[in-house]
């Protein structure tokens, strides 16, 4: 199982790289447009850079940002023009009938795709069949709907298994910390969460608390 930064912001991405627990990092159009107006390729530029001075070599995931299938071929193309000196680039394709052919077609020309934008089992097992690396499973906004998300998980995982399938789940859309445990517990090989959640996966009231007694017990000794 591992964890990615959900961002494409250069600030979250360092501090979570400094941290070491980073295994990749997923763009997607909305997350980039919270970013300061600028130039998009100059800003994916400037993930990679900070993915490669922090000496990682992590898939790095960017979102096509078209509907029209062509387009995303010629965008994913690109998209290695501009940043494939990077070798775990990966292009983001949502899923649907027509983009299962631009996913066979990026795959025959050697380009890695992440499958995005998945809410049910069968989006998700068609784009593995077709070739995607990842299937992202947004379970946040599956529950939106008033579905449950993690039975879902728990099918692909188990079908891609038997197939021996080496495509990888990725879950997204994490609304709880909690999402994370329920994600791993279901099968997901990979759970992308945003940096908001990172401090309080690591924090605990009764960690504060043994390690305050620990330093007043020792400070108490020592005097
Ligand atoms: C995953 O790859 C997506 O970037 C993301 O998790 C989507 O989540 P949202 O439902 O918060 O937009």
């Amino acid at each position: 199982m591992k964890i990615f930064v959900d961002s494409a912001n250069l600030q979250e991405i360092e501090e979570a790289l400094l941290r070491g627990f980073p295994r990749g990092i997923t763009t997607n159009p909305s997350i980039l447009s919270k970013e300061k107006k600028g130039d998009f390729k100059l800003h994916i530029r400037k993930i990679i850079e900070l993915i490669q001075k922090h000496k990682y070599d992590i898939p790095l995931s960017v979102e096509v940002f078209t509907a029209d299938p062509k387009e995303m071929v010629k965008q994913a193309e690109e998209f290695v023009k501009e940043f494939g000196h990077y070798k775990n680039l990966n292009v983001k394709v949502p899923v649907g009938w027509n983009e299962l052919a631009v996913i066979r077609e990026l795959r025959e020309r050697g380009i890695r795709v992440n499958c995005t934008c998945c809410m049910s089992f069968n989006q998700a097992i068609m784009a593995a069949l077709a070739g995607a690396n990842y299937v992202s499973l947004f379970v946040g906004r599956i529950r939106d709907v008033g579905y449950e998300a993690f039975p879902i998980v728990e099918q692909v995982h188990r079908t891609l298994k038997e197939w021996s399938s080496p495509c990888e789940i990725i879950v997204g859309s994490i609304r709880h910390i909690h999402d994370v445990n329920d994600s791993i517990r279901a099968g997901a090989d990979i759970v992308t969460v945003p940096p908001k959640f990172f401090q309080q996966m690591v924090s605990h009231p009764k960690t504060d608390e043994a390690v305050n007694q620990f330093l007043t017990d020792f400070k108490t000794w020592l005097s």
